[in-house]
């Protein structure tokens, strides 16, 4: 039953990995951030043996205390009080500082890594044919990118905190054999035990979470699939059916989680247990042996914390291997999206840095023999820096003719060639690093603001956004956002106004500095206002930069150094705006049509 549901969320590509090959993904990932990680460690290291030393200088304050009581009149008393006291506070802050930075760096180990996977996703699924999206939806697509790479990003953090208390562990067993082997050895009776008891529970965690994993994807598909047919649902009077079905899929949910919870809630309670037997056992020994006049009181104290914070991070074991399931299930996914195959081919020669020259010569491309050519025997030669517009009906090809220059799809004849290279025999990789793309409807990952202009450069600097984002005017709004720079972008961007979410798209566009840009309609959907602030800061995204707009509003096709006309898939007219006018062809009736509203103040040559 369970195996039925779970097939539900999954896409037609993907497939399972083995944890081994999941983590020989990861590896590079981390590597990228070892920085972070070694820091992280290094803190927690410090963090590790402050926390040590701090009940030592109290059991020494203890310690005097007993002395004091029985030997009334020491002289030196006071003054060892005053000065361990000290030292006590003094480790208990150092400890709270190592913590924080300990934390800071966590933080910049996962988001850094969230950015590098979402970075390459995003390039990958970038790579693909428009096909590929017309084949997948895009709401799971941008779950994948954005909600699977923070999920294993924040593994990052988890496995640092492992590696914590395995060197917590080592480090206070070790502090505890070195004053008293005896002693520890008795409390240490109770180890085998207890991983005896974690292992057998294990079992049931990675059962459960498998589990609870497959219901909710369950419940999460059928939501969708139903909301998004509800039209259906509604016109075929079956409403009462998919509630039905949706309620037994949610119950099944929320037994599973029952289940789940019942087992991991246990946890905390079940170590606690374990940390009372071998207190009880130290306690016992460990008092006898006071009484014996073997070790001090202090020592018993010091021994009694250590064993606490000994078993304390043990508690969080539970919740590490939920965390460690639920992001290799989201590495499954994502690697699983990154894995498609691309059927533009990757390989070739890799693109030289570009001058940004574009050439088209008799090219031909239709989607599918049967529909036609869409593209018929086209030429066109761009220089580097021109600023050309593309103008033409809807249908007649603009759209194509930039993807097919992105490689978005494989022209059947003719060539196109940048810099005087054919681009079929170029890495469409490294030539799409070099092109920017802004489209009508600009795409916003959940994140901050900053995190969706890293995007198309990881590596860049505080400076660097602050100077795209000032170029293009963004800043102004920005500041007005809660957190500015690190505000929050809901899903698909829907806290922002189009207008806002452009201009963070070409803010985006610029930090990634392309030779070639290309802008599809980007400012066809925002009111007259925005358009003149974005009209604005374009004129510095096409400075040094080949630039094609296919435009929808006029005063982008007015500064143009030439204008294009495509009709039914090839060029009918081109010059600038006056020459194109005094023509009185195509564009003069485009002109009329689309154009001459906005433009009232626009003479018509
Ligand atoms: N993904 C696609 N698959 C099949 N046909 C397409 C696809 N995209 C566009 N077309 C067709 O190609 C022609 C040109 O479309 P397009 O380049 O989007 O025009 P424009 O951008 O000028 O409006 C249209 O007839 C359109 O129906
Ligand atoms: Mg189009």
């Amino acid at each position: 039953m369970w195996r039925v549901l779970g097939t539900l969320s999954k896409e037609s590509y993907d497939r399972q990995y083995s944890d081994r090959e999941l983590l020989r993904r990861l590896i590079p990932y981390i590597g990228a951030q070892k920085k972070f990680f070694v820091l992280s460690i290094l803190f927690s290291a410090c963090r590790a043996i402050a926390s040590l030393v701090t009940p030592l200088f109290f059991a020494i304050v203890f310690e005097e205390l007993v002395r004091l009581g029985t030997s009334a009149g020491a002289i030196t008393g006071p003054t060892t009080i005053w000065l361990f006291s000290g030292f006590y506070v003094l480790f208990l802050v150092l400890e709270w500082v190592f913590s924080y930075f300990n934390s800071v760096n966590k933080q910049k180990l996962q988001s850094n890594t969230m950015y590098a996977l979402r970075h390459d996703l995003f390039k990958r699924v970038n790579q693909h044919e428009l096909q590929f999206f017309d084949r997948n939806k895009t709401g799971l697509l941008m779950a994948r990118i954005s909600g699977d790479a923070f999920q294993v990003g924040s593994v990052m953090n988890t496995v640092v905190d492992f590696v914590e208390i395995v060197m917590f562990s080592v480090v206070i067993l070790g502090a505890m054999f070195a004053i008293n082997w005896q002693l520890t050895a008795l409390a240490a009776l109770v180890f085998p035990l207890l991983f005896a008891f974690i292992f057998v529970l294990r079992k049931y965690l990675r059962r459960y979470s498998l589990l609870q994993r497959r219901a909710e994807a369950a419940v999460n598909s059928a939501t969708e699939e139903y909301i998004r047919g509800v039209q259906v649902t509604k016109s075929f009077g079956q409403e009462q059916r998919v509630q039905r079905h949706y309620e037994a899929l949610q119950s099944r949910k929320a037994s599973v989680n029952a289940r789940r919870f019942f087992v991991f809630r246990s946890f905390p309670e079940i170590i606690d247990f374990f940390t009372a037997i071998a207190l009880f056992i130290f306690l016992v020994g460990g008092g006898i042996d006071v009484l014996r006049g073997g070790i001090t009181p202090g020592i018993l104290y010091l021994f009694i914390t250590y064993i606490r914070r000994l078993f304390q991070p043990l508690v969080q074991l539970g919740t590490f291997y939920a965390t460690l399931q639920g992001g290799f299930a989201a590495a499954e996914r994502m690697f699983s999206l990154m894995d498609v195959e691309v059927s533009v081919k990757a390989g070739g020669q890799t693109c030289p840095p570009l001058k940004g020259r574009i050439e088209f010569r008799n090219v031909f491309f239709a989607y599918s023999k049967k529909k036609g050519d869409v593209i018929r025997n086209l030429s066109l030669d761009v220089p580097p820096g021109e600023l050309l517009a593309i103008v033409g009906e809807t249908g007649a090809g603009k759209t194509t003719l930039a993807s097919l220059l992105a490689r978005f799809y494989e022209y059947q004849e003719g060539e196109i060639l940048v810099d005087g290279i054919p681009i079929n025999r170029l890495d469409p990789d490294s030539l799409r690093d070099q092109l920017g793309y802004v489209l009508q409807d600009p795409f916003l990952f959940t994140g901050t603001i900053r995190e969706n202009l890293l995007l198309g450069a990881p590596g860049a600097t505080r400076d660097d956004i602050d100077q795209a984002v000032k170029a293009v005017r963004a800043n102004t709004f920005i500041k007005t956002l809660p957190g500015g720079l690190d505000a929050t972008v809901l899903e698909q961007g829907r806290n922002l106004s189009q207008g806002q979410k452009q201009l963070l798209a070409l803010a985006r566009v610029l930090l990634k500095d392309p030779a070639i840009l290309i802008l599809d309609e980007a400012t066809a959907s925002v009111d007259a206002y925005t358009e003149k602030m974005i009209q604005d800061a374009l004129e510095r995204v096409f400075e040094d930069r080949t630039t094609i707009v296919i435009a929808h509003r006029l005063s982008t096709v007015l500064n143009a150094d030439r204008i294009i006309v495509m009709d039914n898939g090839r060029i009918v007219e081109e010059g600038t705006h006056v020459e194109l006018i005094r023509r009185e062809g195509r564009y003069r009736e485009l002109y009329k049509t689309y154009y001459a509203h906005q433009g009232m103040l626009e003479p018509m040559a």
